[in-house]
């Protein structure tokens, strides 16, 4: 049966760095607090020219460059992003005419942090149903143009970026995306929301200990979830690539998997949480320095607005 291999990496950080002391120039708060609460030491934040658009593009780029396959042979573009340059088009399709494609189709989807998880479970469903044979997704956001930067409750805790993989088809049974298992509950909508664009000008909300609260509980089951529908146990697993939002978070998957740090991608010091681009901008980091390798088994999770949450185990 055909199987949907991740064959490509890509990613893009805005020029622009941002420290803890330079957000505590600006707003009552220090490098100490956010470092401790969080893991974050900086972030990059999108400046004039660096769009949701701009960013997806280069990483897309990136990625087809890195599977060594050309954008005319893609045949969908999947863009997750909550913070998308226009109401529509669609973020996807504004790539596809950057990437100079004609034919496929392209679409984006929103479910704020869980985006990418949910995007790529979507494209491994357009490969399974021979609909596509090569898809790219994508994740971009522009958190910064979003968060009400004289909040110090939420401002420090993001940043901007983008991160692609191009997901191909395969006959090899051996690798690629083995499960993937998405939930959301809409009841917990109002825990961390983004108002707008037809209602208000988009600023964002959250209830920060609740959130966290959630994360630990359901990303906990739904990581259980995709090692019993594979028969799998945590020591299999070579590495966990989780949604960066906290390093404490993070720490505290690790500890439920029973996985040294050392075997868990971070980025958060570096990115802060950029939403539905920190999975791929971590897979592409791990994947280029040479710490993730092939035939190795993979497990992302990721939690977010909606509440949405959600994992993936995939061979690379
Ligand atoms: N600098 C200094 N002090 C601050 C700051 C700041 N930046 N922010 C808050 N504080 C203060 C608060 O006002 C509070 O003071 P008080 O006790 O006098 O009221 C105190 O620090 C403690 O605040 P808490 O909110 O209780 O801090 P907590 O330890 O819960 O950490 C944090 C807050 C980092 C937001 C944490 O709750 C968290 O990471 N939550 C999860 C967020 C998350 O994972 N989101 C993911 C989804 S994102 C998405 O989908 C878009």
């Amino acid at each position: 049966s055909l199987r949907a291999r991740l064959t490509g990496f890509g990613s893009y950080l805005p020029k622009r760095v941002v420290t803890n002391a330079e957000l505590a120039e600006r707003i009552d708060t220090s490098d100490e607090w956010i470092r401790t609460r969080t893991g974050i030491a900086q972030r990059h934040i999108a400046g004039e020219g660096e769009t949701a658009v701009s960013m997806a593009s280069a990483a897309a780029q990136a990625a087809l460059a890195y599977a060594g396959v050309s954008a005319e042979s893609v045949d969908a573009v999947i863009v997750a992003t909550a913070t998308p340059d226009q109401g529509f088009p669609a973020t996807a399709v504004r790539v596809q005419a950057a990437l100079g494609m004609n034919r496929g189709f392209a679409f984006d989807m929103t479910a704020a942090c869980s985006g990418f998880v949910f995007a790529l479970s979507t494209a491994e469903a357009f490969i399974r149903s021979n609909q596509a044979k090569k898809v790219l997704v994508i994740g971009t956001e522009i958190y910064s143009r979003i968060v009400n930067w004289e909040d110090r409750t939420t401002c420090v805790l993001f940043g901007d970026g983008a991160g692609a993989v191009l997901v191909e088809a395969s006959d090899d049974t051996d690798a690629g995306i083995l499960s993937t298992h998405l939930h959301s509950d809409g009841a917990h909508g109002d825990l961390l929301y983004v108002d707008g664009p037809t209602t208000e000008k988009p600023v964002l909300h959250m209830q920060g200990r609740d959130v966290f609260r959630h994360a630990v509980a359901k990303l906990s089951a739904v990581v259980d979830e995709a090692l019993t529908a594979n028969g799998l146990a945590a020591e299999d697993i070579a590495w966990l690539v989780p949604h960066q939002a906290n390093l404490r978070i993070i720490e505290g998957m690790a500890k439920k998997l029973d996985l040294p740090l050392d075997r868990v991608v971070v980025t958060v010091d570096r990115h802060a949480n950029t939403s539905a681009a920190s999975i791929p901008l971590a897979l592409d980091e791990a994947v280029r320095d040479g710490r993730i390798k092939k035939g190795d088994l993979v497990l992302l999770e990721a939690l977010g607005g909606g509440l949405t949450w959600g994992s993936a185990l995939v061979r690379l």
